[in-house]
């Protein structure tokens, strides 16, 4: 937890901007894995956390704008309780640590709520993801659970999202903490990978780094020889010579900001000829977008940099060609590179996506592509000071794409199917860092983690 003055610094904040009504901050409860008592390692709601910081279930905090009161509603551990947990603070010293004077039971949190609605007051919330959580809005509300969300505070989420984009100096360190277990995580796998292992054997002992060294991934590895699969999440795959790993990590730091990282290197500690070529285009491309980045230029601009990048690298292979411009305007790069180049990265890994990319990436000026590819970028707005986004592009081979674009005869103007036929089988590279928009540019957070094909297969040789 932060020092209490930056919780009470950032509700002031908030009250700045919603000034009327009642804001409704639903903390997270336990998850139950089998049954009530055998949970999944718990997790707050990032808002919550962001404007309480307080990491325990059982928590309701309501900031009552009209009367300028916060309030923390949460029940105190009974001796029971207590029996099988050990000691625990009282809701009364939790709340004064994060610096709010007003605490109430959960029995109190119904009628609190209901009189407020029956006086007219506005009622604020944000779009909600856990379903418990709706159906304690259902009860609070009365809105069925399942229209929850459709009553969400279009104030509210924009408020919160301004907020929650620019990140603090104190945030900063936070995810450049993350960062640093990234790095081991990132150099450990790339030391212990190699031929005959299974995936999982290095998807799981880094999973230990993020558990023994912070507050455990912020997502699910992705971990695999078929990196042309964008999320695999299967980790059977037998690892040869010869082949690629892309590894994409990442972890929580004790106050659950999260890093994002991904590394591609060779099993062997020696990439095949075919396999620097591409892995230098995704490189350059990932360059070049760090270069580019900056202030009042959108970041789909910077994507479509690196899109250009990537198109004008495979054409001097061979696998594109005519002009890269249009190719990359039409989307024909899109075979190659189907995903967006980066997105927000804060208390979540891909931060605010509960409240809608509509009011967290894109704006009423910059509105989301549907074109194939270009649609999959998660922010596309102008970039601003202290915004932390990540840098994440790559080049794939999906035979299944490959295949449906070929019958099709799609973008034959812009590509070299005979050509492109002949890396089916390559599997994906992709490499990515996260950075914060700076007053002039950007700056790429925490210690270098080796990237350049030298330092690459210098860290996959010296094997552990
Ligand atoms: N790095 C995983 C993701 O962006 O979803």
């Amino acid at each position: 937890m932060f020092d209490k003055k930056i919780y009470i610094k950032r509700r002031e904040q908030l009250k700045k901007k919603i000034k009327t009504g009642l804001i409704l901050f639903p903390g997270n409860d336990e998850a139950p894995m089998n049954y009530a008592d055998n949970t999944y390692k718990y997790r707050q709601d990032s808002t919550f956390l962001y404007y309480f910081g307080l990491d325990r279930a059982g928590l309701f905090a309501i900031i009552d704008a009209d009367e300028n009161k916060e309030i923390i509603f949460g029940d105190d551990f009974t001796v029971n309780d207590i029996v099988w947990m050990g000691k625990q603070p009282t809701i009364k010293q939790l709340a004064a640590n994060v610096g709010v004077a007003n605490i109430s039971s959960l029995s109190q949190l119904e009628s609190f709520i209901k009189k407020a609605i029956s006086q007219g007051r506005k009622i604020h919330y944000v779009p909600q993801y856990r379903y418990d959580n709706m159906l304690k809005l259902e009860n609070l509300l009365g809105i069925n659970a399942n229209a929850v969300n459709n009553y969400a505070s279009i104030e509210l989420i924009k408020a919160v999202a301004d907020q929650r984009s620019i990140k603090s100096n104190e945030e900063l360190k936070e995810i450049e903490k993350a960062i640093e277990i990234s790095y081991v995580m990132q150099t450990t796998a790339m030391q212990l990978a190699r031929n005959g292992m299974v995936e999982r054997e290095i998807a799981g002992f880094i999973e230990g780094i993020a558990l023994s060294m912070g507050n455990g991934l912020s997502f699910p590895t992705i971990f695999s020889k078929h990196g042309e699969t964008l999320h695999n999440h299967s980790y059977n795959n037998i690892l040869k010579n010869g082949d690629i790993v892309v590894n994409d990590s990442g972890v929580e730091s004790f106050n659950h900001y999260s890093s994002d990282i991904t590394r591609t290197f060779p099993v062997s500690g020696k990439f095949t000829q075919k396999q620097k070529e591409i892995y230098q285009i995704v490189l350059d491309a990932q360059l070049a977008a760090i270069k580019t980045a900056k202030p009042k230029i959108t970041w789909r601009s910077v994507h479509l940099k690196s899109a250009l990048v990537i198109a004008e690298g495979l054409k001097a292979l061979g696998l594109m060609k005519g002009d890269m411009r249009t190719a990359v305007n039409e989307g024909a790069h899109a075979l190659f590179y189907p995903h967006g180049l980066g997105h927000l990265l804060g208390l979540d890994v891909h931060d605010m996506e509960n409240f809608g990319e509509q009011y967290t990436g894109y704006s009423t000026k910059i509105l989301r592509s549907e074109q194939f590819g270009l649609k999959s970028l998660r922010y596309g707005k102008e970039l601003m000071p202290g915004v932390v986004l990540t840098v994440e592009p790559g080049i794939y081979f999906i035979p299944e794409l490959i295949h449906q674009w070929e019958a099709e005869k799609k973008f034959v103007k812009y590509i070299n199917y005979n050509k492109v036929k002949n890396y089916i089988g390559f599997g994906g590279i992709r490499i990515e860092d996260d950075i914060v928009i700076t007053s002039k540019g950007c700056r790429v957070l925490g210690v270098p983690i080796p990237k350049s094909i030298d330092g690459v297969e210098a860290m996959s040789s010296e094997k552990i």
